[in-house]
């Protein structure tokens, strides 16, 4: 029997492997987690050795605790957190410094200053994000600029870029392949995504030597094989997305309009424009969905940074819950006479409104506010942030008078109260699929598809089912009263307020 896939899933706080077999069940994983380095305020880092080290100790333990032979694998699929910098020398494969992680803001005063100098235009145009300290590229020119001789040395070709998909390529394939994919390529701010090429002007603004850079592929493409000393055999790396855009692929949003949303970390909500690069008027960004035989699919994304991470908060830093899973009972025990608001900008916020500098605040608190109250803050927030990416995309983008249904996975969904306040803020249904590994399946779809061992992208789509749906049933007076809290609180909680 063959028709097995690992899939390889590099999040921001765990390295995680999924062997699948034929019929795209799972049968065997492995999941660590790693250390998270916080050097200043605002600033996240990660060690690419253990990033690496908890990749191999994940996808052994999926191989081992799936009983399957290594050779009996097919393909693999890799998937990652995205925008992370990792710079390596392409002698020894050693990095040069630790990771600089999607969330870090060190870069807030330099986006700044190429704003005031009139750049952002010029990057929106060309690469269809922002300038916010969010993307790769201006992380890695810091990093060019602080180590010593960095830049002079990336110049002359000795040392090497990527984000971690690239990182992990070059690594699986003994130093064999440095390449990674168009979704991958499409956050870094210096990918064109209409040309599907590095852009040499955005390059010279950030004095990034193109020397440095990884081929851009297709999503499903031949990526070189596995060192045949890590897994036991060779295996062949057929497929690679940015772990937002293998999500899209894993629910299987293949036509325009079909839209999911992501609980993770953070919360990354992709609308599916196809062959339309829509520029958004609403600070949303234009991306690569996915690139398949050489034919790009946009989409627009709308990227919150904090989601399950202010459940973290609650467990980790108050203490108020002793596991996640505590929080929906929790919330749906809270006082409904509280209006009680929790903007999560702990890292700052992201779309639509893009401030670094905004922090966290809480509204509403009275001497009767308690963890519930907390928790329904908390979860609240994460409906709310969603619906202002739904306000700004249905502006954008006219849906022909179809209407969107979001399909949504992550962590976060798994919990009943969480998804029906989330249909009833939106004022739209959620659809929660059977599958919620869809990150993992849409990078092993794309592995297994290239090797011709699972099915095709239109019967892949008709395997997608769903596990229930949530319909509204708020009324209309609460629904609006609670927008227009939230949307006060957002207004009080901008760094320029
Ligand atoms: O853009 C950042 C995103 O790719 C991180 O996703 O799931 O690792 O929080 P996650």
């Amino acid at each position: 029997m063959g028709g097995f896939v690992l899939a390889i899933d590099q999040g921001t706080t765990s390295s995680r492997a999924i062997v699948f077999d034929s019929r795209m069940k799972v049968v065997g994983s492995g999941q660590k987690e790693f250390t998270q380095i916080y050097p200043k305020s605002g600033w996240v880092e990660h060690d690419p050795e253990e990033i690496w080290e908890t990749v191999l100790w994940a996808a052994n333990e999926a191989i081992k605790t799936s009983g399957v032979e290594p050779e009996e694998i097919n393909a693999i699929g890799i998937t990652n957190q995205r925008e992370t910098v990792v710079v390596w020398d392409r002698e020894t494969g050693k990095p040069i410094s630790n990771a600089i992680v999607w969330q870090d803001r060190r870069t807030a005063a330099y986006c700044g200053k190429l704003k005031k100098q009139g750049l952002e235009g010029v990057f929106t145009r060309k690469t269809g994000l922002l300038l916010d300290p969010y993307f790769s590229g201006t992380k890695l020119s810091w990093l060019l600029s602080k180590v010593k001789g960095a830049r002079h040395r990336a110049t002359k070709g000795e040392l090497c870029f990527g984000t971690i998909d690239t990182f992990l390529i070059w690594r699986l394939t003994g130093g064999k392949m440095f390449a990674t994919d168009a979704t991958n390529a499409s956050r870094t701010l210096m990918f064109n995504i209409a040309t599907n090429d590095w852009d040499d002007e955005l390059l010279e603004i950030l004095h990034v030597p193109r020397a440095m850079l990884p081929e851009v592929k297709d999503c499903a493409a031949d990526f070189g094989s596995t060192e045949p000393g890590l897994f036991g055999a060779p295996i062949p790396i057929l497929g690679v997305a940015g772990d937002q855009q293998a999500a899209t692929i894993g629910q299987a949003c293949f036509k325009p309009g079909m839209m999911k949303s992501t609980y993770g970390t953070g919360c990354f909500a992709l609308l599916n424009t196809g062959a339309d690069m829509v520029r958004s008027k609403n600070r949303l960004l234009t991306t690569i969905a996915y690139r398949l035989d050489g034919k790009t699919t946009y989409a627009l994304e709308g990227s919150i940074f904090i989601a399950g991470a202010a459940v973290q908060w609650l467990r980790d830093g108050l203490k108020v819950i002793r596991f996640a899973s505590d929080t929906g009972d929790l919330a749906a025990s809270a006082d409904a006479s509280q209006q009680v608001y929790l903007v999560p900008a702990f890292t700052g916020l992201g779309a639509p409104h893009w401030d670094p500098d905004a922090r966290g605040a809480m509204f509403g608190m009275t001497r009767n506010t308690g963890p519930a109250e907390f928790a329904r803050a908390a979860l609240e927030a994460v409906c709310y942030q969603t619906r202002d990416l739904l306000d700004a995309m249905h502006k954008d983008w006219k849906s022909n008078g179809n209407e969107t249904v979001l399909r949504v996975d992550g962590g976060m969904v798994a919990n009943d109260w969480t998804m029906q306040r989330l249909a009833d803020l939106l004022d739209a249904p959620v659809d929660r699929p059977i599958i919620l590994e869809t990150t993992a399946l849409g990078a092993a779809w794309l592995a297994g598809s290239k090797a011709g061992v699972w099915p095709d992208l239109n019967d892949f789509a008709l395997s997608w089912a769903r596990d229930e749906r949530f319909e509204p049933q708020m009324d209309e007076k609460t629904r609006a009263s609670k927008l227009r809290g939230w949307r006060k609180a957002v207004r009080r909680t901008l760094s320029a307020s």
